[in-house]
């Protein structure tokens, strides 16, 4: 198992006792280093709804949750159709088993591509999203949805967590962050969190230019033993690149 935490005491017991034992998709070390990213906001200061667009049966929603400071709520959407009927109830059942209880997050059964930012304002009432998960229909067009859905209602430093970038079997998706990035040229990629494994994929984390100095001082600092010095070309910038196993190739 990675040695790593997120320095968050709840987020840090579910992640080493409980996470593997949900079933998902993401990865300890992409939920370790979210979980960190949560904690830091709130000691920043930054609040808001935590949210997640594709909850599966929680894996990684509870790990978010976990992270809630006093008096903000998660809100965890999914279709709950897939694999069958009954993910829905092993979502809740999940969250209530590891700690998240029902009136601090509201489970949302929609198709993300059916809510408009409107709608959503009004789930979140006054609370701004400080930290989204987009791990929904692996397709470009549902992830410009999710991507335009999550900047209408993020918090000035917010930030977005994409999932399964970079992924052998999705190798299309990208393509929608690069169009995003052109749409919106106050956002840019933050971090590069690398792959487990082909089941457990790279994720981007996403922020505007404007809080970029909010975050990667103490991402690095957190996270040196896990940084590929090399990091990311971005053609205007450098984003950073944490992997489980940092080396170079010998040359
Ligand atoms: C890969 S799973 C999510 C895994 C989970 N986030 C984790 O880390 O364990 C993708 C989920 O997205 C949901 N989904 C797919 N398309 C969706 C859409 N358009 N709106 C809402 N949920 C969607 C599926 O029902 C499925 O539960």
């Amino acid at each position: 198992m990675i040695d790593i935490e997120s320095g968050h005491p709840a987020i840090d017991r579910y992640l080493a006792q409980s996470y593997e034992r949900v079933r998902g998709m993401s990865s300890r070390f992409a939920a370790a280093i979210c979980g960190h990213l949560i904690r830091h906001q709130s000691a920043l200061g930054i609040g808001g709804a935590l949210v997640e667009i594709g909850t599966f049966e929680g894996r990684f929603f509870i790990a978010m949750a976990l992270g809630l400071a006093p008096g903000e709520t998660a809100i965890g959407i999914d279709r709950f159709d897939w694999p069958d009927a009954g993910i829905e109830g092993r979502f809740l059942a999940n969250c209530a088993a590891h700690g998240v209880s029902s009136d601090r997050y509201l489970c949302w059964k929609a198709d993300s591509r059916e809510i408009t930012p409107g709608v959503m304002r009004e789930k979140l009432g006054a609370q701004a999203v400080r930290f989204v998960h987009i791990d929904s229909h692996h397709s470009r067009e549902c992830l410009t949805n999710d991507l335009e859905l999550a900047g209408a209602v993020l918090h000035r430093d917010g930030i977005i967590c994409l999932d399964d970038m970079l992924h052998p079997g999705y190798p299309m998706v990208v393509a929608a962050v690069f169009d995003y990035f052109a749409r919106h040229p106050e956002m840019r990629l933050l971090c590069v969190i690398d792959r487990e494994d082909i089941v457990a994929a790279p994720k981007f984390l996403i922020c505007r230019n404007t809080s970029i100095s909010l975050y990667e001082k103490d991402l690095l600092g957190s996270f040196a033993r896990f940084h590929f010095t090399m990091n990311a070309d971005m053609e205007t910038y450098f984003a950073l690149v944490l992997t489980p196993h940092p080396r170079l190739a010998e040359v």
